[in-house]
């Protein structure tokens, strides 16, 4: 019986902590969608469980046996590539707190939990995707199912990656805000090799908050760029007064879009942490300007 259940094996960090389980022979389940696109978790063998976070019988009949949850699962990333059967209040909020409830059922052990950073009070107001995520922490804090709370800062691969806006192969990048505050960017490979330590190892702490290695202002990032393509990129700012309104106009109609646009103006105000606790589980964080100098090279060779 497999006593550990990965819910967004399917996507971009769910499918690196489905691949390091597979590599490394820890049994596990993937709870998978119906529509789920599983042909790579298939390829490596995995069990999968199919189920859906707004179908909660589906999600007890895949905790059954399980011990270990780690979950990455969420609506926002789906939801903005068009996709009109998920939204954050069904996946994120009422999905989420039926697989806390179905854990607790089914006498889970220990709940791995991908979060965010930059929750202040302020942006949970704003941003609801923050809120959502900050109410399923909750839930966990006060379950008796132990819980493992994985804040990681903004993903290399999303931030400093063309759906954020930057595009080199256009000669063009998109500030947020001022651009003038470091945000420690970290490699999606990073955190999923957290959540996989963090779901094995013998005494987890209750949660876990960093970044990576270097951090860079949006400004250093284009300036990157800039050096390492020997070209001149054109800048678009979208100040903090327009992030902030468009977050509160979108917030009841598109609160996905509002939460990108409030998680930009989060990352521009600023959150300090730094990459102590990804090494302190012996991992050898990749600085963002390593990520920057390969998709710089790619964008030369294109
Ligand atoms: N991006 C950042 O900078 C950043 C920073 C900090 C934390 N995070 C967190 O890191 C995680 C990112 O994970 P990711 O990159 O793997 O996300 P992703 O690529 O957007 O994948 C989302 C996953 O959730 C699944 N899912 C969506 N709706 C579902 C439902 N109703 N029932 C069950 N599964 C459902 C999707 O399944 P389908 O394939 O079937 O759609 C997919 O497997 C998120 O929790 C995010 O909040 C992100």
């Amino acid at each position: 019986m497999d006593e550990l259940l990965l819910c967004g094996a399917t996507g971009d960090l769910g499918g690196r902590i489905a691949a390091r389980l597979s590599e490394r022979r820890i049994p596990f389940r993937a709870l998978v969608r119906p529509r789920s696109d599983t042909a790579a978790l298939r390829s490596m063998g995995v069990e999968l469980s199919i189920g859906d976070f707004t179908d909660p019988p589906s999600l007890g009949r895949a905790l059954a046996g399980v011990r270990t949850v780690v979950t990455t699962a969420n609506g926002i990333g789906r939801r903005l590539a068009g996709a009109k059967d998920v939204s954050i209040d069904r996946v994120d909020r009422e999905g989420n707190a039926a697989l806390v409830r179905a854990a607790e059922a089914a006498g889970v052990e220990r709940f791995v939990f991908v979060s965010a950073q930059g929750m202040t009070d302020a942006m949970v107001d704003l941003v609801p995707f923050f809120a959502a995520k900050r109410a399923t922490e909750r839930l966990l804090q006060a379950s008796p199912v132990r819980s493992v709370i994985v804040r990681p800062a903004a993903f290399q691969e999303v931030w400093l990656g063309p759906q954020s806006g930057i595009r080199p192969d256009q000669r063009l990048a998109v500030i947020y805000g001022r651009g003038r505050t470091p945000v420690p960017y970290v490699a999606e490979d990073d955190v999923a090799e957290a959540c996989v330590r963090l779901a094995t190892m013998d005494d987890p702490p209750p949660s876990l908050d960093f970044g990576g290695p270097e951090a860079l202002t949006r400004h250093e990032v284009v300036d990157a760029f800039q050096r390492a393509l020997g070209a001149r990129i054109r800048r678009i700012v979208v100040p903090r007064r327009v992030l902030t309104f468009g977050a509160r106009a979108l917030r009841r109609r598109r609160p996905d879009l509002a939460s990108i646009l409030g998680i930009a103006l989060s990352m521009d105000i600023g959150n300090e942490v730094g990459d102590e606790p990804l090494r302190a589980l012996e991992i050898e964080p990749r600085p963002a300007s390593a990520y920057i100098a390969a998709r710089a090279d790619a964008t030369a060779h294109t």
